[in-house]
């Protein structure tokens, strides 16, 4: 029986949020440039997208590119951005023929002006879709994203709209950039590496870490897939003991 047969339908992660890795390795394992492992990258990422959407996962969110990815030499960081605006408009036909949502989170502002404009537009195109939210965190890292979040809440109490007893956990999810989607059930990392990266660290606080060794471009939904059946094998007590839970 193959893995996507042995997931529970009834008990599917809402949200699944990736780091995707390895991209690096997996070019240099076959003598090319970095910059092929990225462009291979991208069928994982269609891929991956495709099999969220054919099993039924509601929210998808992948690290495309952390805020200290801008400290890669300025041609990997090019050829990125360039990828980034080639996928976004090849695919932004294939997002709605499978009624796909593009979302973006990050430092949006600091990204190339094309890029912003390109984004932009694929995502007031795909708004209304309603099976699954891709979601590309962009210039994105949760510590800036946290920070951000208590500057805003500081100015309001600032500007006396808010007193300091009313930040409650809910008021502070409310300021940050993934305001209306529910927390990542399941965190998917390839390539090994055991790390969350500056990546969701308010949204991660319960979530569960599949950490596998396949390199990204080698990553595919049947890997997903198994991840899935994996996390649901998996008994989640949020501070609780076992006996709590039915
Ligand atoms: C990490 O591998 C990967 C990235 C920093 C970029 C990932 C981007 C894509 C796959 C393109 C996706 C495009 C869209 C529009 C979502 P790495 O370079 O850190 O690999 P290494 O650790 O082996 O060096």
């Amino acid at each position: 029986m193959g893995f996507k047969e042995q997931i529970d339908k009834n008990r599917l992660p809402e949200h699944i949020a990736i780091i995707m890795d390895g991209n690096g390795r997996w070019a240099k394992n076959q003598g090319k440039f970095r910059s092929f492992g990225h462009e291979s990258g991208v069928l994982s990422v269609k891929d991956i997208v495709e099999g969220c959407a054919e099993i039924g996962i509601k929210y998808l969110t992948i690290y495309a590119f952390s805020t200290d990815n801008w400290n890669r030499p300025v041609e990997e960081v090019n050829a990125l951005m360039e990828l980034f605006i080639a996928t976004i408009n090849n695919e932004t036909d294939t997002l709605n023929a499978n009624n796909i949502r593009l979302n973006a989170i990050g430092d949006i502002a600091s990204l190339p002006q094309q890029c912003i404009e390109d984004l932009k537009s694929a995502m007031d195109k795909t708004a209304n879709n309603t099976t699954c939210t891709l979601t590309l965190a962009l210039s994105y890292s949760a510590k800036w994203e946290i920070l951000d979040a208590a500057k805003k809440l500081a100015k309001q109490v600032q500007d006396q709209q808010l007193t300091i007893d009313e930040i409650t956990e809910v008021k502070f999810s409310s300021q940050l950039t993934t305001v209306d989607m529910p927390d990542p059930e399941l965190m998917i990392r390839t390539s090994g590496e055991h790390r969350i990266s500056n990546f969701l660290l308010w949204q991660m606080a319960y979530t569960e870490l599949y950490f596998t060794e396949k390199l990204w471009p080698d990553f595919r939904r049947e890997d997903l897939f198994e991840a899935i059946v994996d996390y649901q094998k998996r008994e989640r007590r949020f501070g609780k003991i076992s006996e709590q839970l039915n």
